[in-house]
């Protein structure tokens, strides 16, 4: 290497090349609402994914993880589980899962569902069973209610907000028409939480587990594992303006009795208690009695990633999300650090890092990446939101962040429609609005909708081939024809080609597995490191680079003559 003079320095992860399949999987999230639509009803479903699987092979991944299709109302796109061993007749049947899974194992592709335990629907029997039953019962203990505060319990029995929007506390009505205790829902109202203090609820999801997992299922995405265990006493809080809406831990300047951990962060009283460990523990011995490396993974917003790391210790989970990468801004030393401190905080305790830029969460990283003002997780952005991104901009940082991530050791999460390089839709229209933030913050943050529009695969038909119809449960744009799969595959150039290749490369080369050498002094924009036989070279800058040395295997942008533009990525080989 190098016309550019170079210095390096080492991080290694502590992997070995017969390491568990999940040390370096590249994991494919299917959002079963807007994948494929089987009925043309206008959401999409089990069969429509089955469907659609060798698609999923072609690009390379190794396995896919299901957002819920189990019996819910769906006020939260079905993270309001009213029956978590079926599945909704929106998406199919149980026989349906049955089939998809079937197809995905023979196509080498393992399958990961969700998990939701911090809060059921409050259509879920337990939830009805509690409500009929007495204030003080058994069946009460299975969620949190509290008597409310002031003469006749009229005020909430705490401060805490609901992470989308309003008060975190709901007053529930006695048979004989009196206002009587109130229940905490973390989310909507429609989310109640359950008490996982109780050994009666332990012992419920331990046989959710048992379901799925006699079922053939790989593994759970494990919804809200930061917040299963609340506060002893459950104390006011009130959270740092910087606190981020998922669970960020914030600084210390403001709260009424703030919780100050070793950190010195002011942590929330219902995110990362202590207490949840024991649950996942309990999880992994679970796990443990199922032969095929069966895994846990922890959707937990917590910081910093020292503390992440205790989710994954030996004998809890296998993965948490990296979301503190996720929200690194697209600038070099950002980069470079959060990389160095999440190989080296997972290392701690022998797990590897994840990296994910995008979720059905966020705004897609083609737009985030191009964001100008603030936009905290949850916010979405819509028509009015200031600081709107440059789609082009968007585009390129997006591939070029991709090409980054897709080089570095670890498991990489991908979220549908991100490999067509989709943007977020900003312009939906309010009417057809459905996240329950943009509702009980009355229109204040857009919320998440504009990442879950249903994707495109054929351009010039109904809905994009999404269906037969055109029926949408969003309202797809009607400029998507370019984004389509089929306008992309075999396209040179095309962001579709260019996860094709990147996958197909960094299995060939077992990036996952590897090992980063830090090369220095190219410059103060860019990140650039050797993993293995592959040297990655991003420069995050606007201005072009000298082009270092080296076989161009892989560019998330055209190059010319040699120099490497600003917001591009190439991946070198020995010449
Ligand atoms: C899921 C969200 C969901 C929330 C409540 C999450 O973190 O990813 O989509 O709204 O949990 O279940």
């Amino acid at each position: 290497m190098g016309r550019a003079t170079s210095k390096v320095t080492i991080m290694t992860l502590a992997v070995s090349p017969d390491s568990e399949w999940w040390r370096s999987a590249v994991i494919y999230q299917i959002y079963p609402r807007s994948f494929a639509d089987s009925t043309g009803d206008g959401m999409g479903d089990l069969p429509g994914i089955t469907a659609r699987l060798d698609s999923l092979k072609t690009l390379g991944v190794d396995a896919i993880w299901l957002s819920p299709f189990f019996t819910s109302p769906q006020k939260d796109a079905g993270y309001d589980v009213a029956d978590y061993c079926d599945v909704d007749p929106i998406f199919g049947t149980l026989a349906d899962f049955d089939a998809m899974q079937a197809k995905a194992h023979d196509l080498g592709i393992r399958v990961i569902v969700d998990l939701v335990p911090n809060h059921s629907s409050d259509q879920h029997v337990w939830f009805t069973e509690a409500l009929a039953a007495d204030e003080g019962s058994e069946a009460r203990d299975h969620y949190m209610f509290r008597e409310g505060k002031g003469e006749t319990g009229e005020l909430p029995p705490n401060n805490w907000e609901s992470v989308f929007g309003g008060p975190a506390w709901t007053r529930v009505t006695r048979p004989d028409g009196t206002p009587g205790q109130w229940y905490l829902h973390l989310f909507d109202s429609s989310q109640p939480d359950l008490n996982w203090k109780s050994e009666w609820v332990r012992a419920q999801f331990r046989d959710v587990l048992r379901f799925w997992l006699d079922r053939g299922v790989d593994g759970f995405r494990v919804d809200v594992a930061h917040g299963l265990i609340k506060a002893e006493g459950l104390p006011d809080y009130t959270p740092a303006p910087d606190g981020g809406s998922m669970g960020g831990s914030g600084s210390t300047d403001v709260g009424l009795e703030p919780a100050i951990d070793s950190d010195g962060r002011n942590t929330p009283p219902y995110w990362a208690q202590e207490g949840v460990h024991e649950i996942y523990r309990d999880w992994h011995s679970v796990l443990e009695q199922y032969d095929g490396e069966r895994v846990l993974c922890a959707e937990a917003w917590v910081e910093p990633l020292t503390k992440l790391a205790h989710w994954v210790r030996p004998d809890e989970m296998q993965q948490a999300f990296n979301f503190t990468y996720l929200e690194t801004p697209w600038q070099a030393a950002s980069l470079r650090r959060v990389i160095d401190n999440s190989i080296s905080s997972f290392a701690t305790v022998g797990a590897p890092s994840t990296w994910v830029l995008s979720n059905h969460d966020v705004v897609r990283h083609a737009s985030r990446l191009a964001l100008t003002a603030e936009n905290p997780q949850g916010a979405g952005i819509g028509p009015k939101s200031p600081g709107q991104p440059d789609p082009v901009v968007g585009l390129r940082r997006a591939r070029a962040a991709t090409s980054l991530m897709l080089g570095l050791p670890g498991s990489a999460y991908i979220y549908q429609g991100e490999e067509l390089g989709l943007p977020e839709v900003i312009d939906l229209p309010d009417s057809a609005r459905q996240d329950p933030t943009w509702f009980r913050t009355n229109g204040e943050r857009y919320g998440r909708d504009g990442c879950r529009v249903p994707i495109p695969w054929e351009p010039g038909t109904p809905g994009y081939g999404f269906n037969s119809t055109g029926a949408s449960w969003l309202p797809q744009p009607t400029d998507w024809d370019r984004y389509a799969r089929a306008s992309q595959v075999d396209v040179e150039g095309s962001t579709l080609e260019l996860y094709r290749a990147a996958l197909a490369l960094r299995a060939e080369n077992s990036l996952g597995l590897g090992s980063i050498e830090w090369i220095e002094n190219l410059g103060p924009d860019v990140v650039a490191f050797r993993n293995g036989a592959i040297t990655v070279v991003a420069n995050a800058g606007a201005s072009a680079i000298e082009l270092p040395a080296g076989r161009v295997v892989l560019a998330s942008e055209p190059l010319a003559g040699s120099e490497l533009p600003g917001d591009t990525t190439v991946w070198l080989a020995a010449e």
